[in-house]
């Protein structure tokens, strides 16, 4: 069994190159209140504010409007931002973009907030009927025309990475299914990372959070070479999913390593700064790596998961409707994913395992699977996750559903290393129902 990564070795027929794009960022205590200079800087003269009302009361927010006033610029606020957003809540954030008619965007908050903003942006700017956007098959996947306006991104929590991708993902109410949308434009113009917006996260917030962040670095790491996938017919048609590569290796190496030092004491310690501000820098070097490489299975299988919720809730997140935290959504598909994709690229499995804090000594290839997926399911203890989908409320009688539900997701399932099938994901989804 050999592993597919060892060189990016070029195949007939397949792609030779890769591409490297990310948002401008900042990073550092405190650099929120470089928002308003950086707007003006940027030709902005009246910008749209996106936050939760949750954040909107946080000191932090406040030194954001402050930089704003006193850079002069005109501010409009939206505060309608939903968790874990609809094509609902996205039409009605488009809509108040287009009668606020700003010149600039800058989102405060976690992925649910820079995702609507981003949305917000690109329907007010090139506007056209909402799927026209939205991935195919659910969606047109109509190629978005040009540049949007300019956006600085500012993440509170230690997750998503949104501030550096060009993804915005969004439950389709009409199908229960999130999916999304996919564009170079739509990546933030700039990413302001300010380590003081995470001191106040709770622990699930936190945690979910993390869990995003390490199977962003996770799948990256283990998705299919790009060398291995189809060459694109023209330049601009290489996907931002374009497989793991040299550049997106290095991003997802150092987060995993931090996250392997520092989430466990994150997750024990609410005022162990040092380990919350190390989950962001995770969070970022995750964004970066993913936002070029790509997710698969894990993230494919968790927008059924999220879109097919019944009655379920999890403390620390609003309580007015059913919700699986993206985090969890995706956490909970993983050892099974990982004990199915761990054939094609076993190195790369256990190197995972390894910077993630796994105490193993002299294992075979045909354990790495399983010494990865132990690993994830001993962290999902530590952070008093459920143990699978049947804890989040799923049964037997629901496994076709997930499956319908995570089939339409191609371009993550076709970034995974190996091949899936209807018959695969209904397997893997069978066995992500209880781990222990
Ligand atoms: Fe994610």
């Amino acid at each position: 069994m050999s592993c597919c990564h060892h060189y990016y070795s070029l195949a007939d027929g397949c792609d030779s190159a890769f591409s490297v794009d990310m948002s401008s960022i900042t990073v550092g205590p405190g650099c929120l209140s470089e928002a308003g200079e950086r707007l003006k800087t940027r030709g902005v003269a009246r910008v749209a504010v996106f936050t939760d009302k949750r954040i909107k009361e946080l000191d932090f927010f406040q030194r954001a409007m402050d930089s704003i006033a006193r850079a002069g610029l005109d501010a409009v606020l939206y505060d309608g931002v939903q968790i874990e957003p609809t094509d609902a809540s996205f039409r009605e954030a488009a809509r108040f973009a287009a009668d606020a008619r700003p010149d600039g965007y800058l989102s405060i908050g976690g992925g649910s907030v820079m995702d609507t903003c981003k949305a917000a942006n690109l329907y007010a700017t090139h506007p056209a009927d909402f799927l026209a956007y939205v991935n195919a098959p659910v969606g047109e996947g109509r190629p978005v025309p040009g540049p949007l306006k300019a956006h600085i991104a500012c993440p509170t929590t230690c997750g998503t990475g949104s501030e550096c991708t060009g993804i915005a993902v969004f439950d389709l109410l009409e199908m229960k299914a999130k999916t999304g949308i996919a564009s170079r434009h739509l990546r933030p113009s700039e990413a302001l990372i300010d380590i003081w917006c995470t001191h106040t996260l709770p622990h699930n917030v936190l945690a979910a959070s993390a869990f995003d962040v390490l199977s962003h670095a996770a799948e990256s790491y283990t998705a299919i070479p790009y060398s291995a996938r189809l060459a694109p017919l023209t330049a601009s048609a290489r996907p931002m999913s374009q497989g793991a590569n040299p550049w997106s290796d290095m991003g997802c190496e150092r987060a995993l390593k931090i996250i392997g030092s520092y989430f466990e004491r994150a997750l024990a310690d609410p005022a162990d700064l040092e380990a919350r501000e190390q989950m962001m820098w995770a969070a970022t070097l995750a964004g970066i790596a993913f936002g070029n490489a790509g997710v698969h299975l894990p993230h494919g299988m968790s927008y059924a998961v999220a879109g097919l919720v019944g009655d379920y809730h999890v403390p620390d997140y609003p309580d007015d409707h059913a919700m699986v935290p993206h985090g969890m959504s995706v956490i909970v598909n993983a050892p099974a994913v990982f004990r199915f994709t761990a054939s094609a690229c076993p190195e790369r499995h256990l190197e995972v395992a390894r910077w993630l804090g796994a105490d193993f000594g002299e294992v075979s290839v045909a354990e790495a699977g399983e010494v990865l997926a132990e690993r994830l399911e001993q962290l999902m203890q530590k952070a008093c996750f459920p143990g699978g989908l049947a804890a989040i409320g799923y049964a037997e009688s629901d496994l076709d559903a997930l499956t319908d539900g995570a089939l339409p997701q191609q371009r993550l399932l076709c970034n995974a290393p190996l091949a899936v099938d209807r018959t695969i994901l209904k397997e893997l989804f069978r066995t992500a129902l209880s781990y222990w």
